[in-house]
């Protein structure tokens, strides 16, 4: 209805009032407005939003909502008719033009473009105006880094696959750097998930490292570079947690031991460069164990392994003639190797080995107990003996008469 159409039939003073009144209310009855901030804002996680949103102008009555993203197709951030989510608020409650809200603890999640949007009440109820939107961003606390090795420990010489592990990074921007022992080394793969659009990335990296003896000390690591980060998120994984290394098994005297009858034998079972910590000795005569024998501490190399070593003494019997006496390695509950040696027992007549063993000789005869014990030249003097009588009693045949020796028995 412009206003020249009436003023043919009133009277000038009072259209010209008229034309005044129309004017201020055609300013006001402007088409509703909804102004919104201006984005976009830069958040940091756990931080405060404030979304500002203001009607101007007249518009038919219905609620004012706020969404997250242009489709509405999640439920509103904010619904004027309903109690808001518990962290968000209004500004000004029950203000008819501020719809301004206030988002506590932001998280990566939350950034997006938020619009205010004002509905017609009715049945269906309508979307009326729809502000500019807001865009968010919110810088993210990425999580610190992770490795994971393989599931079980492996053994030396085995390719391993290393996955470093951290999410919450906005933006996609990431890069990750792997050293060893302080030298880079690189990467087999780097993933930044999701592949798509996102608020928040995660990051995937994988390195294969082949595992040496040497590796039972080295450390691994991972570093995350990202702008948003004043230095690299950094994390460092031990070798020697994925390592096992199987000890080397020996035995002291080896293979044979020859002794007088009753003659106290000393045997050494040593188990060297085995990691981690956890071997133990376990001894058998012939078919039956006789238990851990005397194990002595354990040790720990320079290379970071382990060595363990058990004595077990044995008294030469008669009946123990030919007995096997075999040390196994434990080593992760699982028997790993063993080395076995064979006990001879001779008469002090027949002995022409005479074993190395520390052991004392508890000697059946009186006459060489004392030479034994006169001093400790005479152990020359009475092996003297015992290899010219043997010499002058075999000649030729003693060869056949000697004790077999038993060839290496070392296994694995
Ligand atoms: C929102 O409005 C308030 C008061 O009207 C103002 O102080 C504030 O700066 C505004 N915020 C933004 C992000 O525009
Ligand atoms: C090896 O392990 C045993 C038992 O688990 C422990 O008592 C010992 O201190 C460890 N030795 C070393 C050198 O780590
Ligand atoms: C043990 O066996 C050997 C044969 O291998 C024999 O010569 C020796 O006399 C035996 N020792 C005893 C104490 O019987």
């Amino acid at each position: 209805m412009p206003p020249s159409s009436l003023s043919s039939e009133l009277p000038l003073s009072f259209s010209l009032l008229l034309l005044l009144l129309l004017q201020i209310l055609g300013a006001r009855a402007q088409e509703l407005t909804v102004l919104q901030t201006r984005g976009p804002l830069k958040l940091t996680e756990g931080e405060t939003l404030h979304l500002n949103c203001t009607l101007t102008g007249f518009g038919p009555p219905g609620s004012v909502r706020w969404y997250k993203g242009s489709d509405r197709v999640q439920a509103p951030v904010y619904n004027d008719k309903t109690p808001p989510p518990p962290r968000v608020e209004r500004v000004v409650p029950l203000s008819d033009t501020d719809y301004s809200i206030r988002i506590r603890s932001i998280l990566p999640e939350d950034a997006g473009t938020y619009y205010c949007v004002k509905y017609k009440a009715g049945s269906p109820e309508r979307e009326y105006k729809v502000g500019k939107g807001t865009e968010v961003l919110v810088t993210a606390t990425p999580s610190q880094p992770s490795i994971g090795g393989p599931p079980s420990r492996v053994d030396l010489g085995t390719s391993v696959t290393f996955n470093c592990t951290s999410d919450g990074f906005f933006p996609r921007d990431i890069t990750v750097t792997w050293l060893k022992d302080g030298r880079t080394i690189r990467a087999s793969q780097t993933f930044t998930l999701p592949p798509g659009k996102s608020t928040s990335y995660q990051v995937v990296s994988t390195v294969e490292v082949s595992l040496t003896e040497k590796d039972v000390k080295s450390e691994l690591t991972c570093k995350i570079h990202h702008n948003t980060l004043n230095r690299p998120l950094e994390q460092s994984f031990k070798l020697g947690d994925a390592l096992r290394v199987t000890p080397k098994i020996s035995m002291e005297p080896s293979h044979l031991v020859n002794a007088l009858v009753n003659q106290l034998v000393t045997i050494t079972c040593s188990a060297k460069g085995f990691y981690p910590n956890n071997t133990s000795l376990v001894w058998w005569e012939n078919g039956s164990e006789t238990g851990p024998g005397a194990p002595e501490p354990v040790t720990q190399e320079w290379d970071g392994t382990f060595s363990l070593k058990s004595t077990l003494e044995v008294n030469a019997t008669e009946p123990r003639n030919h007995s096997v006496f075999t040390c196994y390695a434990v080593h992760n509950s699982l028997t790993s190797n063993h080395v076995y040696l064979i006990l001879k027992v001779f008469r002090e007549g027949k002995v022409d080995n005479f074993s190395p063993n520390k052991g004392q000789g508890l000697f059946s005869k009186p006459e060489l107990w004392i030479i034994f014990v006169l001093n400790k030249t005479s152990v020359f003097l009475f092996l003297s003996i015992v290899l010219w009588r043997k010499m002058s009693r075999q000649g030729e045949s003693r060869k056949q008469e000697s004790p077999i020796m038993l060839q290496s028995t070392h296994q694995k």
